[in-house]
């Protein structure tokens, strides 16, 4: 994991029709990863983009391609993700009732692995593949839209996957309503990447949005 604080805008909230020239402007002001947000109408309550999407922008950036799946199951579709272009690849827990497998086929596969909580998740459910993943993404609203109220309660959770975490080298990723004011509170928390949508790609320039929420969550360390 990287000692600082990173910054993945979420493409949820891009212009759609613009996607490849969205994707180069985050990557020009200064983002750390580009975050993909897959969901499938079944698992979330939204439909997003499938394994072609990230093919489609895998050319229009060098840095790191992060992808959610909110897609029950992943198992299917984890190849086409990885063949797809993407450098990490992240399962929810509550979708994969073989968490430990999807994690192997994952690394199989070349890839960084995660696994997402939902707010209502026990941070127990991953205790025992602790020793085999990359990054634990921790949702801090429900997942399935981007503009939605961030959750503080989860702040307790992230602090105690970061005191379980110890010197493991495991990012702690953010995602849901992460603006200037909560990125403070995931920072003092222990996460270490932090996912913004509507905070990035909404009003002003995205260069000055990603800088304002990186000052704030280095801060706040
Ligand atoms: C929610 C997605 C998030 C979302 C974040 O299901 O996983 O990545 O796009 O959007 P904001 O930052 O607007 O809450
Ligand atoms: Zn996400």
């Amino acid at each position: 994991m990287s000692g600082n604080i990173l910054i993945a805008p979420s493409i949820l909230s891009a212009d759609f029709a613009r996607l490849g020239e969205e994707v180069r402007a985050i990557d020009g002001a200064g983002c750390d990863w580009v975050h993909v947000d897959v969901m499938d109408g079944h698992f979330v309550p939204n439909i997003t983009f499938g394994p072609c999407v990230v093919e489609a922008i895998r050319p229009h950036t060098k840095k790191v391609i992060d992808v959610h799946l909110m897609i029950d199951p992943a198992a299917p579709y984890l190849e086409a993700f990885a063949n797809a272009g993407s450098d990490i690849i992240t399962v929810h827990a509550e979708a994969d009732k073989h968490l430990d497998r999807s994690l192997q086929v994952i690394r199989g596969l070349g890839k960084k692995c995660g696994v997402s909580l939902n707010p209502a998740t026990n941070e127990s459910v991953i205790e025992h593949v602790l020793d085999k993943l990359d990054l634990i993404l921790v949702m801090t609203v429900n997942p399935g839209f981007g503009g939605q109220k961030f959750i503080e309660a989860q702040c307790e959770k992230i602090a105690r996957l970061k005191a379980m975490i110890g010197d493991r080298p495991i990012d702690l990723e953010v995602d849901g309503g992460v603006n200037r004011e909560t990125a403070t509170l995931v920072a003092k928390a222990g996460a270490n990447v932090l996912v913004a949508g509507s905070a990035v790609f909404g009003e002003g320039d995205y260069g000055a949005n990603i800088s304002a929420i990186r000052d704030k969550a280095m801060a706040a360390r």
